[in-house]
């Protein structure tokens, strides 16, 4: 060769050890939160698989306990709980009674594994009759103020029972807050809050809400959750959220959002996580069931390009697999 230069990438790329010596991104097991859905039902057995979601469940409270534990063994760190209650009603009292299913299944869980760390999602359209995040007027538009104190309510109880960290999902204007300040009222200051601060009005929310009953039963969630074509409007509600007393943000959906990830992630010194939703799930599940995609290698690029994207913390469905021995 003459005198001009080229970059040799590929001298770095020789053999797996240097492969592995340059790598740049790593999932650690720390940062994966796998959701739960818990069933209130006397069946102590319930195990319902989800049709939409292969591999995922509905579980009775002794049946997650169980199925935790498995994963708990194997490395499992932390949790994300949904409850679907026995019965809905136009105010969510499920949500915010002290014998929810949520708060039973914390109790159960955490005397199970005290370590483990059980963040609950703060919302109530599981439980309300007519599914959306909050109250309605008669007019069928959801109310934001009076639903901030239900959340507020929603919270303490998830606490007082047991959870770690607190995480609203129903992108109310000012939940943060309200829900900070009725926590350091009861006397739970330390307890973090983990802002579903960037979430958008997501069609792969879809199987979601098969597996927790909790689709709308008119209209859709448009006025409260994010337009996913804007980006500049994440910087404002994370601004917000943080002002309000937010210590993790996070954005959600994850895959289709990695640019919205990446300026947070840039924009803040807040741990940033990044919710690999139920769609996201679905989509790998159902090419790798048909034979198109390869489980393994796609779910951990998945997940690698969430964590390269700036996610510290990824909540996924893929989390058991990845117990399941794919962490290599
Ligand atoms: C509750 C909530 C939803 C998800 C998490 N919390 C559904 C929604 O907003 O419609 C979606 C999670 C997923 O799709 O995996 N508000």
């Amino acid at each position: 060769m003459d005198s001009y230069y080229f970059h040799r990438g590929r001298r770095l790329r020789r053999t797996d050890v240097l492969r592995s010596m340059v790598r740049e991104t790593e999932i650690r097991p720390q940062n994966l939160i796998q959701p739960y859905f818990v069933v209130e039902t006397d069946d102590a057995s319930y195990e319902k698989p989800i049709s939409s979601m292969p591999g995922q469940s509905q579980l009775s409270i002794q049946k997650c306990v169980e199925r935790v534990g498995r994963y708990v063994d194997k490395g499992l760190s932390s949790i994300l709980l949904f409850g679907i209650p026995a019965e809905k009603d136009p105010v969510g009292s499920g949500a915010y009674a002290a014998d929810g299913i949520v708060q039973k299944a914390i109790v159960a869980i955490k005397k199970a594994y005290p370590d483990l760390l059980v963040v609950t999602d703060v919302c109530l359209c599981e439980y309300t009759s007519h599914g959306h995040c909050g109250l309605l007027d008669d007019a069928g538009v959801v109310q934001n103020d009076p639903t901030l104190e239900l959340l507020s309510k929603t919270a303490v109880s998830h606490v007082q029972a047991g959870a770690d960290i607190v995480a609203p999902s129903d992108m109310m204007d000012g939940r943060v807050g309200a829900i900070r300040s009725a926590l350091d009222k009861s006397g739970f200051t330390d307890t973090p809050i983990m802002s579903y601060a960037v979430k958008y009005a997501s069609t792969f929310y879809g199987p979601f809400r098969e597996a927790a009953e909790s689709a709308p039963q008119f209209g859709d969630r448009k006025s409260y959750q994010m337009d996913p074509a804007n980006a500049r409007e994440a910087i404002r509600e994370a601004e917000a959220d943080l002002a309000e007393g937010a210590d993790f943000l996070m954005v959600k959906p994850a895959m289709p959002y990695l640019d919205v990830v990446r300026r947070l992630a840039d924009s803040y010194p807040t741990p940033l996580a990044a919710y690999q939703v139920s769609g996201e799930y679905s989509m790998i599940m159902a090419a790798v069931q048909n034979g198109w995609l390869d489980e393994k290698g796609a779910i951990m690029e998945s997940l690698l390009a969430i964590k390269r994207a700036g996610a510290d913390i990824i909540i996924t469905y893929f989390a058991e697999a990845f117990f399941d021995g794919w962490k290599k």
